[in-house]
């Protein structure tokens, strides 16, 4: 305001060193004065509203012996000031004068007060010779430190240089100049052209904000994947590094034949009833499994087979027909072996040992039959999954299983325990434990526990198992074809405590983009 105020008045400002800044008494010629100065220049240029030059200048300032004499004066002069005047007391001997002005000063200051002749010796001790003196070099570092020069020009000043009182420093001062938007008022630039500014037509006068071209700008926050799909990817390449493929899991929808029944679950299970799951209504019923496996999996139900007694229980085609949304990718794992087992079954394949069709069966080989048209398979899924659950802190109506199997001849459970410590130890849970457990459809089974070091506790992480061969033989294996398989939870590992940090409405944005790529918190 100082500088637009002076501009007004002046037209231009030769020299910024004659302002007087608000709340100093001397003109504005110090080193700080002009870099304030230079700041509030730099602001109003930017707004067109001045325009300036800059003059270099060779400057001055007190060094710290210099700073002491501008503040008690010079060694002489406080020499001086500690003596009686001569025939008015008693004459200081030199060592009471030390112990007043310490030894330095004593020293220095009584050399240039004799030669000043303001002091003398008086018997064995010291006295003023003079009532008044001019401390001109107190005089001089005072000048120098206010304007950053001397009066008495260049001579003098190089002598104080060389007693190391002063310093040079470079500085600079500005010659001012009106702008092509001058005004003694400093108006907010506009950063918009609104429709207002537009309708009222005070865009005409309004003054505008440059364009910086040189800011980073703001974050135009681009998408960013979910931490479940980067845990996802992660686990996968995990499975992808060990040789297993990946299951086509895209159909939620499956029918209660294979999510449950393919897998030996009765057909009145309690996992089976609504409250478990949801089931569709329209359509409500899917189309026929392909017929002879059906009739291979009801009878081994009611009737048994392969060494197995059954369920006793009447089946029924109408619970098996029921459209649901799976309630686990084992639905996945079940047709996929199913079709790895048709060529056991003598039917065509394709280039990836699947069927073609498996609507048809041709030839069924009987129980304990070798057929050397098996081969091994290892194959995993990552996906949805649903549950009619009543939903809280850990569980929601639909999550994310990790499933693995493994086919191959001669399996033990000592495989599949020793294939999910390599596992797990690959997605970081070294300490796990497993605990006999029941599943429909394995036997014997498993459940996984995994210790977490910040609960200080075992926690259970997944289920695993034998597949019975009331599941698979109907299928079609020869009987020495086993088959291990286990699921986990996606977010149960990747969630702190609570899952609503995960997912629905409360997730935070930011965490999303930021977390890493995996952090598994079992
Ligand atoms: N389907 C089981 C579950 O939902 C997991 C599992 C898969 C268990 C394969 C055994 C074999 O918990």
């Amino acid at each position: 305001q100082l500088i637009l105020d002076t501009l007004d008045k002046q037209g231009t400002i030769k020299d910024t060193r004659t302002l007087v800044l608000p709340g100093q008494i001397d003109p504005a010629a110090t080193h700080d004065a002009q870099i304030i100065i230079l700041g509030a220049l730099n602001s109003l240029s930017s707004r067109e509203m001045i325009t300036y030059t800059t003059q270099e200048t060779l400057s001055h300032v007190l060094t710290q012996e210099g700073a002491s004499i501008a503040l008690n004066g010079s060694h002489e002069a406080r020499v001086w000031a500690v003596l009686p005047l001569k025939g008015e007391g008693e004459p200081v001997p030199p060592k009471e004068l030390e112990k007043r002005v310490g030894a330095e000063t004593a020293k220095l200051g009584q050399a240039n007060a004799f030669k000043k002749k303001w002091i003398a010796k008086d018997g064995p001790g010291l006295v003023k010779l003079v009532s008044e003196i001019v401390d001109q070099t107190q005089l001089d570092m005072r000048e120098v430190d206010s304007t950053g020069t001397l009066k008495a020009g260049e001579k003098a000043l190089a002598e104080l240089r060389r007693r190391k009182l002063i310093t040079q420093r470079k500085g600079q001062w500005f010659t001012v100049h009106k702008g092509p938007l001058f005004s003694t008022s400093i108006a907010k630039p506009e950063t918009d052209l609104t429709v207002d500014m537009l309708t009222s037509g005070s865009w005409k006068t309004s003054t505008y904000k440059r364009y910086n071209f040189d800011a980073e700008g703001v974050p135009t926050g681009g998408g960013s994947l979910h931490p479940l799909m980067k845990v996802r990817d992660e686990i996968r390449s995990i499975f992808l590094e060990m040789g297993f493929a990946e299951m086509p899991t895209s159909s939620f929808v499956e029918s209660g034949f294979w999510c449950f029944d393919s897998l030996y679950v009765p057909q009145q299970h309690p996992a089976r009833e609504v409250q478990d799951t949801f089931y569709l209504s329209d359509p409500s019923t899917s189309l026929p499994p392909p017929e002879a496996y059906y009739k291979r999996v009801a009878k081994v139900h009611e009737h048994g087979g392969y060494g197995s007694t059954g369920y006793r229980a009447p089946w029924s085609d109408t619970e098996s027909s029921k459209l649901l949304l799976r309630t686990h990718t084992t639905a996945t794992s079940a047709s996929m072996l199913y079709k790895l087992a048709a060529k056991c079954r003598g039917e065509e394949v394709d280039d990836d040992g699947l069927a073609t069709h498996s609507g048809t069966t041709q030839t069924h080989k009987e129980d304990g039959e070798e057929s050397d048209a098996f081969r091994p398979a290892k194959l995993f899924s990552i996906d949805r999954v649903f549950r009619n659950e009543t939903m809280d802190a850990t569980h929601l109506a639909e999550f994310h299983q990790v499933e693995g199997v493994v086919a191959d001849r001669g399996l033990t459970l000592a495989d599949l325990i020793g294939f999910m410590r390599v596992f797990f130890k690959k997605m970081g849970l070294e300490n796990i434990r497993f605990k006999p457990a029941y599943n429909p459809y394995t036997e014997p089974s498993l459940e996984i526990f995994a210790f977490h070091p910040q609960l200080g506790k075992w926690v259970e992480v997944g289920n695993s198992g034998m597949f019975r061969p009331e599941m698979l033989e109907p299928m079609g294996f020869p009987k020495d074809v086993h088959v291990h398989g286990w699921g986990i939870g996606l977010e149960r590992p990747t969630m702190i405590n609570n899952i609503r940090t995960l997912v629905g409405h409360k997730v935070s944005i930011e965490n999303v983009e930021s977390s890493p790529a995996v952090a598994f918190h079992m």
